[in-house]
């Protein structure tokens, strides 16, 4: 069993980046903006904006936090949005999900300037990546690919079964990895909440790439040896001998699962740095078509 280093290979991309930075200082030129809106105090979206601005102040680049009270109107977040795409400082920025529930996460993510949305989840951008046209791609599901690439996993002609049809991650991972190129060229299944005997499929699975939000799912019986498992699960399992309330857990049985497993993914410390590093490569991506 071999773990997939998220964390190590998101410090290395970190790295990179941060050299790119200083070579555009260098000639002068003005370094990423990356702004992140935030609307509530929902306590891991807290943690994920805040880790995302602090990635950017370690390798160089100008962030902008603007965090906005839970009872936020979505006219008032419409006009934040407004003024983010008019804002000529600003290379590229994220509207944190959830949003709280009287407000209609498509209108506001349909509102933001392809140009500048770094997540890729604007319609134009989300089309684009399915016609393998080059955007902005989705953080997660381009960390995923880039960890596949980076420990040069076998994919191609591989089953790999996405658990999970979100827009976040299992639409779009199920579609990079059946295109063409390094770490796709899959055959993919998707499954969800619908399947009906979701262990047939991930029993038949080379790769597995879990985004389902429930710990401790996947369990050793429902996979087959030496499989590659990517877990894209992240919940707050409440623990009152923590002194953070809470411990990290996975969608996957890590213990049970490992031992089969040819490669697998930590929770914390697998998908979940990568998200950051790719975020930050998709705003350096947007400063540099901003600058040509
Ligand atoms: N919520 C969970 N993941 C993400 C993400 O990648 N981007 C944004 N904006 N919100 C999220």
């Amino acid at each position: 069993m071999n773990i997939l280093d998220g964390k190590k290979i998101a410090n290395q991309i970190k790295e990179e980046i941060a050299v790119e930075v200083a070579q555009i200082q260098t000639r002068g030129e003005k370094v990423p903006h990356l702004a992140a809106v935030l609307v509530g105090n929902d306590g891991a979206s807290l943690t994920y904006v805040g880790s995302k601005v602090r990635s950017c102040k370690k390798i160089g680049f100008e962030s902008t936090l603007i965090h906005l009270p839970e009872d936020t109107t979505e006219a008032v977040l419409l006009q934040q949005v407004a003024d983010l795409n008019a804002n000529s400082d600003i290379d590229g920025y994220i509207v944190q999900l959830p949003l709280p529930k009287h407000i209609d996460e498509e209108k506001i993510l349909m509102a933001v300037d392809p140009d500048k949305d770094v997540d890729g989840f604007h319609p134009t951008n989300f089309g684009k990546m399915a016609l393998d046209m080059e955007t902005f791609i989705p953080a997660t599901p381009f960390g995923i690919m880039e960890l596949l690439r980076r420990y040069d996993i076998e994919t191609e002609g591989k089953h790999t079964v996405v658990i999970g049809r979100s827009h976040i991650v299992g639409r779009p991972i199920s579609i990079l990895m059946s295109q063409k190129g390094k770490a796709a060229n899959a055959t993919v299944t998707i499954t969800h909440s619908r399947t009906k005997d979701l262990q047939e499929f991930t029993k038949q699975a080379d790769i597995i790439v879990s985004a389902l939000g429930v710990p401790d799912f996947l369990k050793a019986t429902m996979v087959k040896e030496g499989v590659v498992i990517i877990d894209v699960g992240i919940t707050r399992v409440p623990d009152a001998t923590k002194e953070r309330g809470y411990y990290i857990t996975g969608d996957v049985d890590f213990e049970e699962v490992a031992p089969k497993a040819s490669y697998i993914t930590p929770v914390p410390g697998g998908v979940g740095p990568m998200t950051i590093a790719m975020l930050l490569k998709n705003t350096l991506l947007a400063r540099k078509r901003r600058q040509d």
